[in-house]
């Protein structure tokens, strides 16, 4: 389908490692069997990382093993090391995702180590996840804008992209993290990554903190990017990147698809039925 754009869901992961209470396991579990009803082909359940460093998601395992499976659905988890790819493949997650950054201060706070260091340990990851037929997604985070550093330079985020892709990602996602990145910066980005992958290696992940997520993904899809992560109801964000907020919406980026004339093939009640439980999570903690 040559007008069909995939939007990735991402608020169990992206949006639960956020919040300030630890949503009880079987709470989350609920909420993933709703969003499993959505038409998402791809859900990020949780995350494979340490539990001292991100306390919510310490029960990834018990949720894989959880949730009630939609055939038509990948379920998808961040691992950032080989400790973490061990514990996914337990529990049989469809996918996996390893995470950089553009910014060496952000790499260290977000995952103790340097950009470089980062890079050579995914590379076991990603051998061992393609071994066992995995596919791995690669984020960079920090693309546009680092809450420590500032601005970043467009030509690092190309060359990480190239490296993940080159190592056997079969897809980077360009993260603006703070929300900062404005529509001209997100042109300068990718223009330099297009000039070493083809939109189709390419996806954008939008944090909405200044409004900006919806501009720029309208200058990804002039560039012909596809693929698009959202989460309902905004949830989101990253412990280590303060002040940062939710993801872009995935009703407003539905919205926006739809009324350009794209498919997504979603279910707009049912979504906006999730958006509600999102929201209800993030002020009281609980599902029902
Ligand atoms: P470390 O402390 O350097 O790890 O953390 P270590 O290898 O030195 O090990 C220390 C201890 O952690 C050991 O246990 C390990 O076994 C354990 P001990 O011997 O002390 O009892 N450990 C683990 N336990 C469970 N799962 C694991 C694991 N690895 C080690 N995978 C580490 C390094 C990467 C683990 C840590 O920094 C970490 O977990 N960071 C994750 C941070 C995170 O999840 N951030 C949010 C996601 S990224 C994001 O939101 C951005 C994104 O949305 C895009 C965007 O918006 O920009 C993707
Ligand atoms: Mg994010």
């Amino acid at each position: 389908m040559n007008n069909f754009i995939n939007i990735f869901e991402m608020s169990p992961r992206d949006g639960l490692q956020n919040e300030k209470n630890f949503i009880a396991t079987n709470d989350k579990i609920k909420f993933i069997n709703k969003l499993s009803l959505c038409g998402f082909r791809k859900i990020e359940t949780s995350s494979f990382v340490s539990a001292r460093w991100v306390p919510q998601l310490a029960d990834a395992s018990e949720v894989f093993m959880g949730i009630k499976r939609n055939e038509n659905v990948k379920y998808t988890a961040l691992t950032p090391n080989e400790i973490g790819l061990d514990n996914a493949l337990k529990v049989n997650v469809d996918e996996i995702a390893v995470f950089a950054a553009a910014s060496e201060t952000f790499s260290i706070k977000n995952i103790n180590c340097d950009i470089e260091s980062s890079i050579l340990r995914f590379e076991p990851v990603i051998n061992k996840a393609l071994k066992n037929k995995i596919p791995v997604r690669g984020y960079i985070s920090c693309v546009a804008h680092c809450p420590y550093e500032g601005n970043v330079d467009p030509k690092i985020v190309s060359q990480i992209a190239e490296k993940l892709v080159n190592m056997g990602c079969y897809e980077v996602s360009l993260g603006d993290t703070t929300g900062k990145g404005s529509p001209d910066h997100t042109l300068k980005i990718l223009e330099e990554c297009l000039n070493v992958l083809t939109p189709d290696k390419l996806a954008g992940h939008f944090h909405d903190t200044f409004k900006n997520a919806l501009k720029n993904i309208e200058v990804c899809i002039d560039n012909g990017i596809k693929t698009f992560d959202s989460s309902v109801g905004g949830l989101g964000g990253c412990p280590y990147s303060p002040g940062a907020e939710g993801n872009v919406d995935t009703e407003k980026v539905n919205q926006l698809l739809l009324l350009k004339g794209y498919q997504t093939n979603l279910d707009i009640q049912k979504i906006n039925e999730c958006s509600k439980i999102a929201l209800k999570l993030k002020k009281d903690g609980t599902y029902d």
